[in-house]
């Protein structure tokens, strides 16, 4: 387990990266490789050091949700958003995506069995995600930094986006939810809600349906 002044050090370059990469996205490739030792390093300990209440911001916001059948979760971690997820929808496909291998093997050892039809987990980049456009009616980000471009190109028009923080603005990695709705409007999303639960926050968007401009 690490220790609490390496766990900090984490949690300072986490908030960084994200203010850095949501201000100058063309950044990231630099932050990148740093991001994904972090959590290769995290990824065996990361349940362990989850508060209980982790995920009820995120939980409360997919319970709005009426339907979807295709879902894809970016920035997956070890996989109990995308578990949540599936047990929600019961005869969605569930995708979860995230940039450290070593997270993804948790993620796949971790899904539980009456689940695995429905679910896969694969390493990639949300910067650049490695599906066609309009792939998902459901994309979900826990704890995560949006990469705003690539949430509206795999989204199918009049598809749900949710993006959650588990401790609000204490989050490490947190992007102020009125940030987050500007750079979703400017790109067409509308019909906002947000939601609170615990010390989570959550935001509901909505992708313009063909047609409508
Ligand atoms: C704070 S953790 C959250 C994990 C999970 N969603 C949760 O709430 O437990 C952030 C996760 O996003 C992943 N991540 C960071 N940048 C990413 C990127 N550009 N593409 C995909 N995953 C990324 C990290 O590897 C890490 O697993």
């Amino acid at each position: 387990m690490p220790g609490e002044l390496a766990r900090s050090a984490g949690r300072r370059f986490a908030r960084f990266a994200t203010n850095l990469t949501v201000r100058r996205p063309g950044l990231w490739p630099l932050l990148r490789p740093l991001m994904r030792f972090q959590f290769d390093w995290l990824a065996p300990y990361w349940d362990s050091l989850r508060e209980p209440g982790y995920l009820d911001a995120y939980e409360r916001a997919l319970a709005e949700v009426e339907a979807a059948r295709r879902i894809l979760d970016v920035g997956t971690g070890t996989g109990l958003g995308a578990f949540a997820i599936a047990e929600r929808f019961p005869a969605a496909e569930v995708v979860g995506v995230d940039l450290s291998a070593d997270m993804v093997a948790e993620a796949r050892r971790k899904t539980p069995p009456e689940l695995a039809e429905r679910m896969r987990f694969e390493q990639a980049d949300a910067a650049r995600l490695p599906f066609e456009d309009a792939s998902f009616d459901l994309v979900t980000l826990g704890n995560m930094i949006p990469f705003f471009d690539e949430l509206g190109r795999v989204l199918v028009p009049g598809g749900t986006l949710l993006v959650a923080f588990s401790s609000g603005p204490e989050t490490p990695i947190y992007v102020p939810l009125e940030r987050v709705q500007a750079e979703l409007e400017s790109r067409g999303f509308s019909q906002f809600a947000e939601l609170a639960a615990g010390t989570g926050t959550a935001l509901l968007a909505r992708k313009r349906p063909r047609g409508l401009s």
